[in-house]
């Protein structure tokens, strides 16, 4: 397995360290890369370092309490008219997302994924915030820094969750 799989761990606690813009464009180039449908690339990313804004975000929902303590975080957008299908926006973001999580490993970053739907409130919350379009539906953020923390690999390999058709 590759070891970025087997590294990456949800990281909720940052060190004070900046990261810098070369190396979130190497995770938006990583989030560009992911499959998605129809390779209409409907995906569009809000990546942020400025500290307050990172505040304030942070008590847009209950469950993002580290954004206010992160280096970066990138909201993943998804623009529904772009879009084939509504059903789409998500699997779309999540491919982006993991693809992002991923290469933060590899840069030794940590970050955790936070979705915004479907609670109606977290993605208005976000919409109003940023002034954006009705078009575009915030699917998730992701809080980044460097680890401040480190969690073993757990083994979650459960036989019963398979079915083999042989
Ligand atoms: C759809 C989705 C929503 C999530 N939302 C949050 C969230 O709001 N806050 C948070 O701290 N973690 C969130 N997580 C991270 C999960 O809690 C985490 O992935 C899970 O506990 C497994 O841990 P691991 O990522 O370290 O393997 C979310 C993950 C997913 C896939």
């Amino acid at each position: 397995m590759i070891q970025e799989i087997l590294e990456r761990r949800s990281i909720r606690k940052y060190q004070d360290k900046k990261i810098t813009r070369e190396k979130l464009e190497d995770l938006l180039k990583a989030a560009m890369l992911a499959p998605n449908s129809g390779n209409r690339q409907c995906w569009r990313f809000i990546a942020i370092t400025n500290k307050q804004v990172l505040k304030d975000i942070s008590v847009f929902s209950k469950q993002t309490p580290m954004l206010a303590n992160a280096q970066a975080a990138i909201v993943i957008l998804e623009d529904v008219s772009c879009s084939i299908g509504a059903e789409y926006c998500y699997q779309d973001a999540g491919l982006a997302a993991e693809n992002i999580l991923l290469e933060a490993v590899s840069l030794g970053l940590g970050g955790v994924y936070c979705a915004l739907g479907p609670s109606l409130n977290k993605m208005t919350r976000y919409r109003d915030y940023f002034n954006l379009d009705n078009y575009l539906l915030p699917v998730c953020v992701l809080a980044l820094g460097y680890p401040n923390e480190s969690r073993p690999t757990p083994d979650r390999y459960d036989e019963k969750k398979i079915t083999w058709v042989q």
